[in-house]
């Protein structure tokens, strides 16, 4: 399960740059007049793109300020969904998916090992500030269980000596490649495909 902290340590400040800025005026542009508020999620989303990857309370009070709506409405929104991050995280954002699939398949392991390589209690920085792991629910490539995401890539068909060198690399500061780690092309038969054969792109 996803645990959600607001981080202690909060800037007195926050705007968009300017670039943002427009990028938020455009997104706003694609709704009626007067329903700006439809585009909070996606300011949230900017804000944290912005701010290393997660939103602090002040992005939030500028963004209520830039809809003109309530603070409250948009706290409730940035600490509801799980991919809003209330607290900083590490350039490597690890997300293991512990729901049934991946769990029958090892993802316990898996958190484990991110518990004794990157930090004890999710949430919190290894010790270089590297990396930072948290457990969410599933992300939707079941088929390639037990799997992670690491900012916006996923790592798939994983077991313990596979993550373990995927953490070291981070560690490192290095950039793993991304996809099936048993040579699988999306989620098709290790061994090719059966069916569909008569079918190119099936
Ligand atoms: S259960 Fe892990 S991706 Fe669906």
């Amino acid at each position: 399960m996803s645990v959600k902290k607001i981080s202690k340590e909060q800037p007195n400040s926050f705007e968009f740059n300017s670039k943002n800025t427009d990028a938020a005026k455009k997104i706003i542009a694609n709704y009626p007049e007067g329903k700006q508020q439809s585009a909070v999620m996606a300011l949230l989303f900017i804000a944290q793109r912005q701010n290393n990857n997660w939103i602090p309370l002040a992005a939030m009070k500028y963004i209520a300020k830039f809809l003109d709506m309530p603070y409250i409405k948009v706290y409730e929104v940035a600490t509801f969904y799980s991919m809003y991050n209330l607290a900083p995280v590490g350039k490597f954002f690890y997300q293991v998916c512990t729901t049934t699939p991946c769990m029958l398949r090892g993802a316990y392991k898996l958190v484990d090992l991110c518990k004794s390589k990157i930090s004890k209690k999710e949430n919190e920085l290894s010790e270089n500030g590297n990396c930072s792991w948290m457990e969410v629910e599933c992300l939707g490539a079941c088929v390639n269980s037990p799997m992670i995401q690491i900012n916006d890539d996923y790592y798939e068909d994983l077991d313990e000596k596979k993550l373990e060198k995927i953490i070291d690399q981070t560690l490192k500061n290095e950039t793993p490649k991304a996809g099936s780690y048993r040579g699988r092309f999306n989620s098709e038969p290790e061994n090719g495909r059966k069916t569909l054969m008569g079918f190119k792109n099936a």
